[in-house]
Parts: C-alpha cells; sequence; structure tokens
C-alpha cells in the first residue's frame, strides 16, 4: 500500500469517528462552518471586493444559481487567490492538481455556486493518454468532471499518483477515479464514475459544450 492510501486510511479512520464532519469536508462552507455564500458576502462587505469581485458570486437571490452547468457556461475558480476568476486554458498545466471551479452564465454573471452539485474540476492531460471516450469530451487534453463522490458526496479534492499515474481520491473513504479513463472507479467503495462535462474551447477560454454525462453525486442526490 503506498503512502498516500495510508494516510487516506487516517482520514478514513478519523471520518468514521466524526461521519458528519467527514460528509461536509470541502462542502459549501469555510473552516469556521459558515455557509460559504454568507461567508463569501461578508468578505465583499469588509472590503474585499476589489480582490475576488465577480457578479453573482455572493448573491442569493439570483436566478439560475443552483441550475446544473449549461452550454456557454464558463467556469470560475472556486478557491485561493484566484477565487472568482474566469478560468482560461492557460491557467491550466498539464498533469498538474485539479483546479475546483464553478459554473458561470457569462451573460449574467451568475456564478452556479447555489448547489454543490455544481462544484467541478478541470485538469489538463496529454490527450495521448486518454481513452477514445474521454478524449472527444477533453479538446486538447483538457477534461471536466464532477466534484462530488458518487459514494456519499464529499468533494474529490485529491490529487495522487497510483501505480505510475495519477488519479483523482475523495478524502472520505478513498475512492479513486482514473480521470484518463472517463473517471471510471478504480479503487474505493464508490459505485460509479463521476459525471463528465464535455468542455470546448473558444479564443482561450474554457467553456461548457454540454450538460453532465452520468449522475452527478451518490445515488441520493438531486
Ligand atoms: S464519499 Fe466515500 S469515498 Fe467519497
Amino acid at each position: 500500500m503506498d503512502r498516500n492510501r495510508e494516510a487516506g486510511g487516517d482520514f478514513a479512520a478519523a471520518a468514521q469517528k466524526d461521519g458528519a464532519r467527514a460528509q461536509s469536508c470541502r462542502c459549501a462552507s469555510d473552516s469556521t462552518g459558515v455557509p460559504r455564500r454568507i461567508f463569501l458576502r461578508g468578505m465583499l462587505a469588509g472590503g474585499l471586493a476589489a480582490s475576488t469581485a465577480q457578479p453573482g458570486i455572493a448573491d442569493d437571490t439570483k436566478p439560475g444559481d443552483d441550475e446544473r452547468p449549461q452550454p456557454g457556461d464558463v467556469f470560475v475558480f472556486f478557491e485561493g487567490e484566484r477565487q472568482g476568476k474566469i478560468v482560461a486554458l492557460a491557467d491550466l498545466k498539464r498533469s498538474a492538481a485539479p483546479a475546483l471551479v464553478w459554473p458561470m452564465d457569462p451573460k449574467s454573471k451568475v456564478v452556479r455556486s447555489g448547489s454543490r452539485l455544481n462544484q467541478v474540476v478541470l485538469l489538463a492531460l496529454d490527450p495521448a493518454s486518454l481513452d477514445s471516450n474521454t478524449r472527444s469530451a477533453a479538446p486538447d487534453g483538457v477534461i471536466a468532471y464532477s466534484a462530488i463522490c458518487t459514494h456519499a458526496g464529499c468533494t474529490v479534492t485529491g490529487w495522487v499518483k497510483d501505480q505510475g499515474t495519477q488519479v483523482l481520491k475523495c478524502p472520505c473513504h478513498n475512492s479513486e477515479y482514473d480521470p484518463r479513463r472517463g473517471a471510471t472507479v478504480v479503487f474505493g467503495p464508490a459505485p460509479r464514475h463521476l459525471a463528465m462535462l464535455p468542455v470546448s474551447i473558444d479564443n482561450g477560454a474554457l467553456v461548457v459544450a454540454k450538460s453532465f454525462i452520468g449522475k452527478v453525486g451518490p445515488s441520493t442526490s438531486a
């Protein structure tokens, strides 16, 4: 067993002791437990708007913010210094850890952060390393998947090496998904692959090409 799995096992043990906390890991709240959009609204009111401002991200009332990604949507960064910034092709490094993002309607500027089922991971991989189905939805090797684990709905945030290649890993119970083969499950209790979100590249911007292919999240999700 590799180190990552051992580390994940520790997490899983902790998760069993504190199931509620595990289920909420990297969900729509900050580390204080404040719901994410309330937290963002507080940041904006506190004068951080200049660094994070993106129309729609802090507004609870915008219609469409809980709709699934629509064709033509762009993506904005979910967290970090670039939170709220539109993701361009140049922002993704090949084979680097995935970017956690939200879709955004480019016309209304509504970020679809009203449902955590809209969290997406974006990756840039070597196109030659993708199977044919995955490559067909991944221009220049850029591929997007739902970030919601199909086991119990945690956010899939890990990026680890497994037998010489990288896999997406869920921190809650260690499920691993192969992003080069349609995010098929290669380890752990997840019952099925992550939903795929086909993308296209438009003048250097990453754009949703089609709706999710496959069910988002666990069987019980909406
Ligand atoms: S929620 Fe259990 S492996 Fe992801």
